[in-house]
This record gives structure tokens, sequence and C-alpha cells, in this order.
């Protein structure tokens, strides 16, 4: 779920210097922001009448983008915008946007699709909207994980983005994710202007919230897309278990990123029909005001909304602890786990990861996640990293999740399930070569802010939020 704040804010300042520096970036035009609207207001979300009867998938309408860092520098690829149909938690027809990103020389035969942790319930923080040139930066994690992204685009991968929580942008709900990545998976293989082969591989991944869409997009496709040519997904930093999750996240500096899940949930595209009238009835005036906020706020708001407190607080609901254990919430908390069900096994080479000492997300609910997809014949490279916490262990992977990629790709992964420990806590900022060096140096810098497995972030957040905001 969650990126932390530091993170966020540090890889924002050093991502501009990277890449005015690494990409052959154009000095930024006069953007007039009128000119990119809001989802909410831009009609080009809008679905047209009949769409529901379109298979899943299906590309409803198009548009070329121009892609930006920050919504400032622009993004020297093709990059385009596709509606597509998918389907709500309760199976009724709903559309959402994908972005894609073309490299120049990219190979045709393949493409990423990478889940962005945007981790917010407001339609305003979609990525598509982040992603474009003018746009105000209200969703500073999908801005950042756009680094990561361009690392893989000068790998030469195309790249699409979803916005996987769907059209009423729900935070939490997993099967909604799931289907919204593999529909945008669907659109983007079939959208002729980028020229790829039929039906091209795929390897989809996403760390933290971007897990939570790439784990259920694993669990889902044997069922729901079995046609995709899915050669592997990578899941870092796992929200597993929501409950497990919840329990971890609470009365927390990160505790603000449960009212948007709340939020999320309750929305009509997730489980609003059961949800929603029951959080209105137990919500308290505060809490409902809490709630109505992550409506249209982004994550870094939402953390400050409600940092260090408890959602079992009876200022927040009046049920207090026993919250949790009514039915209705315990119904969509277990519809919400990972791993319950044996037909909802990734069928392809799945590489998993995750700090010993992540501090946001529970390393043993990722562990026995594992754990039970192994027993049901899954194929697992599970690495513990045993230095990092959960903001550090997003930057320190990313050399083995490049690795990974690259094998699956080429359908060199090993098979059956594996288990290893990494020790190490740097970057090598030449291992991607030269050509690449000055991303990783800033990913290196990034490390050195969050400190030694996110010590700064444990130990004094308050401080480095109101530093860096
Ligand atoms: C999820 O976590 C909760 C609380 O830790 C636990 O009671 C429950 O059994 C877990 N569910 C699964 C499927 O592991
Ligand atoms: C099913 O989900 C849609 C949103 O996609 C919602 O409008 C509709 O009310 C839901 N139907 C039921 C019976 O909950």
């Amino acid at each position: 779920m969650a990126l932390s704040l530091v993170r966020m804010v540090r890889l924002a300042l050093v991502g501009l210097v990277a890449f005015t520096s690494t990409v052959s970036a154009l000095p930024a035009p006069p953007v007039h922001r009128s000119t990119v609207l809001a989802p909410d207001a831009d009609p080009f979300y809008q679905p047209p009448a009949g769409f529901a009867s379109e298979a899943p998938g299906t590309i409803l309408s198009q548009r070329d983008i121009t892609a930006a860092f920050f919504g400032l520098i622009p993004i020297d690829v093709e990059a385009y915008q596709l509606l597509y149909r998918t389907t709500a938690v309760n199976g009724s027809a709903i559309a959402t946007v994908t972005t894609v990103f073309k490299p120049k020389n990219a190979k045709l035969d393949r493409f990423v699709s990478f889940a962005t942790a945007y981790d917010s319930s407001a339609t305003k923080c979609q990525p598509s909207y982040a992603y474009q040139l003018g746009a105000p930066q209200d969703s500073l994690i999908a801005s950042v994980e756009l680094l990561i992204i361009e690392i893989y685009l000068a790998l030469g991968y195309t790249v699409a983005s979803p916005d996987y929580e769907g059209p009423e942008a729900a935070f939490g709900p997993g099967r909604l994710a799931g289907m919204g990545v593999l529909d945008g998976i669907r659109a983007v293989g079939s959208f002729k202007t980028l020229g790829l082969d039929d039906n091209p591989m795929v390897v989809g991944m996403g760390y933290s919230g971007g897990a939570i869409a790439t784990g259920w997009a694993a669990s889902l496709q044997p069922k729901y897309a079995s046609e995709l040519n899915i050669k592997g997904w990578v899941q870092g930093g796992t929200p597993s278990n929501v409950t497990g999750t919840m329990y971890q996240l609470d009365n927390t500096a990160f505790s603000g990123l449960l009212p948007p899940a709340i939020a999320g949930l309750s929305k009509s595209t997730a489980y609003g029909a059961e949800l929603a009238p029951f959080i209105s009835k137990i919500m308290t005036a505060d809490g409902q005001k809490i709630l109505d906020s992550t409506l249209s706020e982004c994550a870094t708001s939402n953390l400050l909304a409600f940092f260090e407190r408890s959602i079992f607080e009876t200022s927040f609901q009046t049920m207090g602890e026993d919250f949790i254990f009514d039915p209705i919430v315990q119904s969509v908390l277990k519809q919400n786990s990972m791993a319950t069900n044996k037909d909802e096994t990734p069928t392809v080479p799945t590489f998993v990861y995750h700090a010993t000492n992540d501090e946001v997300i529970p390393y043993a609910d990722a562990e026995k996640m594992v754990n039970s997809w192994c027993d049901w014949g899954a194929n697992v490279k599970f690495t513990t990293y045993a230095s990092g916490g959960h903001a550090t262990t997003e930057i320190i992977a990313i050399l083995d999740v490049i690795d990974f990629v690259k094998d699956a790709f080429a359908g060199t992964t090993k098979s059956g399930c594996t288990e290893n420990t990494e020790l190490v806590s740097i970057l090598n900022p030449i291992a991607l070569g030269v050509q690449l060096e000055p991303i990783l140096v800033k990913l290196v810098d990034a490390l050195f802010n969050l400190g030694e497995q996110d010590s700064k972030v444990k130990s004094d957040p308050v401080g480095v939020l109101s530093t860096n905001l």
C-alpha cells in the first residue's frame, strides 16, 4: 500500500534532476493547465452507449497524449491512452483507461504492464491524469514510479500503466484491480497503432499498492484471461492479507492509508451494495468527514489527515474494536485475501519479494501467500530482503526485478519454488551500463535519503513530512 512519503518526495525532487540530464527532454513549452482536464471533467473517460455488450478488454476509444515527468518534462516516447471495457467486482461492465509508453526501437514481441501504487480513492489521482503534460502532480507516487518505468523504456520495453482502480478510483478491492490489469493488457495487446506482434508476451509488475493489482491479476488470470501470453508476474511488498495490513498500518505514520481503503471498498464498483450502507451507519461525524476527504485528495494529503490515528477509535466509528468482526466486514476482508482459493493460483513464473523489516506491509502474510501458492503447484521465486524497509526495498530490488523480467521473457526462470535471502543494501550505479548510470545514481541518492531500513522515516516521520511538503 504505502510508498513512504519520504520516498515520494525525495524521488520527485531527484527525479527532476535525473531526467533533465538523462532523457533528451525538450525544454518544457508553456503549458495551459486548463487544456488538461481532470478525469471527472474529461469526456474521454466516459464510455460510449452500448459498451457493456463489448468483451472485457475491448478498446472503446483512444488518443495520443504528451507524456511528461511530473507534468513538466515531456518524455521522448510515443504515448497513448486507451479507454477499455473491464469488469466491476459484481460482474457488471465498467470502463477505465490505460496509458501506453512506446520507446524508440521498442521490442515488438512484448510489453511490460506496470501497476503504479496510487493508493487513493479520488479520481483526480488516476495515473492517466498525472502522466499528461500540464497535469498537476497531486499523485506523487505515480509521478515517482515513472522513474522506474523510464528504466524499462530505456531497456527497449513498451510499458503500459493502467488506472486499475477503475472509473470510481476504488483503492483496496483487489479483484477489481486484478481485472483492471488483465483487461488493460488485452486492450494494449490489440492496439494496432503500436505495431506489436499478435498476442504479445507480457510481464506484469507492481510494488505495494501496485502489488494488490498485480497479485490479483496473477491470481485471476488463469480463470479470467487465460488466452493472454503472460510470461511472468512481479510483486513486491505485497499486501496479501488486508486484515494483517490493516492491523500493521493502524495508529502509525501510515494509518492515513486506511480511510481511502474503506472508502474504496465501499464504492459501487467494489462492495458498495453491502458495505456502503453499513459504513455510513457507523461513522461518527468526524469519521465521515475524513472518509469524504479521501474522495477528493491523493495519498499525501490522506496520510497527513489521519496521521497516527486508529480506525478502531470510537471517535472515528461507533463500533470501536468490534468493527472488524461484523459479518459484512469479515466477508469483504476474506474476499480480498490472496491465496485463499486453490483455483486462484498463478500459473506462470512469479517473483515475490519482501523486506523482513517491512514496517508498512507484514512480511509474514506475504510468506504465507507464497507457501500456499507453492503447495498448490505455483512457480514462485521468493526473495527476502534482510536489510531494507518498505520504501528502500522497492529501490534495492530494481536490479533483481529487471533480471527476472529478462529471464521471464526468455523462458529461462527456474521451475518450481525457490527462496533466497539478499543482504545487499546498496545499488551498483553502473549495473545497467553507463547509459543508465545517472538514473541509478539518483536512486542511490534516494536510498541514502531514506536511511538504513527506512530509519529516517521511522525515527522522525513528522519532521520528514513537514520538511518535504
Ligand atoms: C489474515 O490475517 C488475519 C489477521 O492476522 C488472520 O486471522 C487470517 O487468518 C489471515 N488470513 C489468511 C488467509 O491468511
Ligand atoms: C454492480 O456494480 C455496478 C457498478 O459497476 C453498480 O452500479 C450496481 O449497482 C451493482 N449492482 C448491484 C446489484 O450491486
